[in-house]
């Protein structure tokens, strides 16, 4: 089984190829040609200078990605693509194209969930298939601890209430005047800053939810009350990052314990931050749980994890229509 997958959910255009019949598929190539020097003069995604520049550089990245894997497009047996969610125009890019080689070659379609996608990313170069586990999903538009019972099963035990982890990141480093995005930006600076400078909130909404704009609006009074923040930026990314790393970490491990499981996973272009990898491991040896991060390649947007979520489904059967549509707010789990 060859898969070629595609994602344009946002401002990466992604392609990736992954073979295999037995767990775990091997994976060819994983090309992306991202856009953000482009939109980081806007300080943000601009949703039509995404979908022009999509359209124009998927054509020549797909057929780079098959150079790459030594296959032609009659090679390819099955084709996927992100559904949702993310922007409209981006995402119709690269899911029409899939359809497209699918009619075109009458082989399978998959429509994928973006965050099902970077969900079981850390299993993709696993022996097994993701055992049932406990996910922390983080990145710009989501925040989701997701009891993983079997692919396509998940239970959402928790999600953000405002703002996403990544976006709270963003708009951070915004107001701290750092380069788009403000996540690695963060980090980076938090490096020398002293996380017990200043003391931040520590959201906790109902249950096992976050809340991260009270974060967001505090770091904001502190900067205003400052003769020159830009003296301070180091001091206020840590203890800005700080606090969203104690939340993450606490209701990630209250979520596990609720779940009753054994092994707790980390995705999403947040993962990359390597104090919140740290203090995940930490936390999940201190409860004696496994830990199983994402690789930092595949933390951010990606064509593989949308292959591999596509490479599950079709083994356990499953496919999508030709008219299956994209859908910008598709949820991961219908219900909580
Ligand atoms: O998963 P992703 O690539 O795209 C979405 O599906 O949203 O996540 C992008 C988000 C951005 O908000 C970015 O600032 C954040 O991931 N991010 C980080 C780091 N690297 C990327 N946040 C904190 N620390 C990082 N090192
Ligand atoms: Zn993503």
């Amino acid at each position: 089984m060859t898969i070629l997958a595609l994602e344009t959910s946002c401002d990466e255009s992604a392609a990736a190829i992954l073979q295999g019949d037995t767990h775990p598929p091997a994976l060819l190539a994983s090309l992306i040609s991202s856009q953000i020097d482009l939109h980081r003069a806007y300080g943000g995604v601009v949703p039509e200078l995404a979908s022009r520049n999509h359209a124009l550089r998927l054509h020549p990245l797909v057929a780079q990605t098959l150079d790459a894997a030594g296959l032609s497009i009659h090679d390819i047996d099955a084709f996927a693509a992100t559904r949702g969610p993310g922007l409209a125009s981006s995402l119709l890019v690269g899911h029409s194209m899939a359809k497209a080689l699918a009619l075109a070659s009458g082989k399978p379609f998959l429509s994928v969930n973006h965050m099902e996608g970077h969900l079981l990313s850390p299993f993709i170069e696993s022996d097994a298939a993701p055992p049932p586990h406990l996910a922390l999903v983080v990145s710009g538009g989501h925040t989701l601890l997701i009891h993983v019972e079997g692919t396509g099963q998940y239970k959402r035990l928790g999600t953000t209430i405002d703002d996403a982890a990544g976006e709270a990141f963003d708009k951070v480093g915004r107001l701290l005047g750092l380069p788009y995005p403000g996540g690695p930006e963060i980090e980076r600076l938090a490096k020398d800053g002293d996380p017990a400078a200043y003391a931040f909130p520590r959201s906790t909404p109902g249950d096992l939810d976050f809340s991260f704009s009270g974060l967001k609006t505090a770091v904001l009074y502190t900067t205003q009350k400052l003769d020159d923040p830009s003296q301070h930026t180091a001091d206020l990314a840590a203890s800005f990052q700080a606090a969203v790393l104690d939340v993450l970490v606490s209701r990630t491990i209250a979520a596990a314990r609720r779940a009753g499981v054994k092994l707790v996973s980390l995705s999403g272009g947040v993962s990359c931050n390597k104090a919140l990898r740290h203090a995940l491991a930490q936390a999940c040896a201190a409860a004696g749980l496994d830990f199983h991060p994402c690789s930092s390649s595949l933390s951010t947007d990606n064509a593989a994890m949308i292959g591999y979520a596509a490479w599950l489904h079709l083994r356990q059967g499953d496919s999508s229509s030709l008219s299956e549509d994209i859908d910008p707010n598709l949820p991961l789990v219908a219900t909580s």
